[in-house]
């Protein structure tokens, strides 16, 4: 009896010393911002902040000279991930003001408090761009010709991703990149398939879908083509984006107005 009990409880003590290191291993290793991030979250974080962080970062989180706590709505200089922001609300910052929250606070409030950080960033009355939104409007419908591929708020074309809520996503650095170097980040979802049937004839467009027999693509002028697998000689893909670079056609002022302009498309509240 007595060694049974022993044992067992030497098997409960490591099961939750297991489940101890597996917790915390988590919720380092992981990124468990994307489980809260959405707008409740943000008001959960943004309310907890008020309370318990505020007094030292300012109310509106930028700082304060005073007590020393950076601004906190621009870059981080000791985070560039949410996982980083996770760590520093969790453990704080060795030997400054900034200490670690409360071990019974749960992870899913700091996760809530990275999602607040994050909108602050991402918040446009807070950030300053050089460009003028209007002009970026002006320039997207007419100089630019975005919208003959871009859609936004259900007006344009289908040739590369809505861009109706870009600005809640994208930072104006990346927008900027996107511009300017379309190939530096292209999903999958625009890639192109380079098709020869048997018959020799070659057509270009994007997947649209595939099954095990067929594959069907979507031309540049929106024509739908499908192929039966049989009847495919080759197929390449091509990973390149079929968006040319403005970086020579437009002007760094004309670039930086697109800029603001696309950083402004969000959800309207
Ligand atoms: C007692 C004052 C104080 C309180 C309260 C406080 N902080 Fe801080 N915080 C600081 C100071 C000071 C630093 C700068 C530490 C350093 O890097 O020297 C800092 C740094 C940070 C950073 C890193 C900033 C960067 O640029 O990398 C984050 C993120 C942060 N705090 C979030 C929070 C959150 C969230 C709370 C509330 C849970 C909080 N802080 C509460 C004083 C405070
Ligand atoms: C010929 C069609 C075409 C034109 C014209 C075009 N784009 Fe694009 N654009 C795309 C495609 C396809 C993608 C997706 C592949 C990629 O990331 O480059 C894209 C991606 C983007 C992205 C990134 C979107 C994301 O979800 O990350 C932005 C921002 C963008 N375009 C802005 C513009 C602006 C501003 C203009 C006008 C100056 C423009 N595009 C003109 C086809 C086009």
């Amino acid at each position: 009896m007595h060694l049974i009990s022993q044992s067992r409880c030497k098997q409960l003590v490591t099961l939750s010393l297991f489940s101890l290191l597996f917790i915390n291993l988590s919720a380092i290793a992981e990124d468990g911002g994307a489980l809260y991030n959405t707008t409740y979250d943000v008001n959960l974080g943004e309310r907890y902040f008020e309370r318990q962080c505020s007094r030292c970062h300012g109310f509106d989180a930028k700082g304060n000279d005073e007590t020393g706590a950076p601004d906190l709505t621009g870059r981080l200089s000791r985070a560039s991930t949410d996982v980083a922001i996770f760590n520093i609300i969790r453990t704080g910052v060795p030997n400054t003001a900034m200490l670690p929250v409360a071990e019974a606070v749960p992870d899913a409030t700091v996760w809530q408090l990275v999602a607040y950080i994050n909108s602050l960033r991402y918040d446009p009355d807070l950030v300053e761009l050089d460009g003028n939104p209007e002009a970026g409007a002006r320039l997207f419908a007419a100089k630019g010709d975005c919208g003959s591929c871009h859609m936004v708020n259900g007006q344009g074309g289908r040739l590369g991703p809505d861009l109706s809520r870009i600005g809640e996503t994208t930072t104006p650095e990346d927008l900027g990149i996107a511009i300017m170097g379309p190939d530096e980040k292209v999903a999958p979802r625009w890639w192109t398939l380079r098709i020869t049937g048997r018959d020799g004839e070659t057509r270009e467009g994007f997947r649209m879908n595939e099954d095990s027999f067929s594959v069907r693509i979507m031309d540049n002028d929106s024509n739908l083509w499908s192929f039966r697998k049989s009847q495919i000689q080759s197929i390449e893909r091509i990973e390149q984006s079929t968006m040319p670079s403005y970086e020579q056609s437009l002007s760094e002022s004309e670039i930086d107005d697109l800029v603001a302009y696309m950083f402004s498309l969000r959800k309207e509240i």
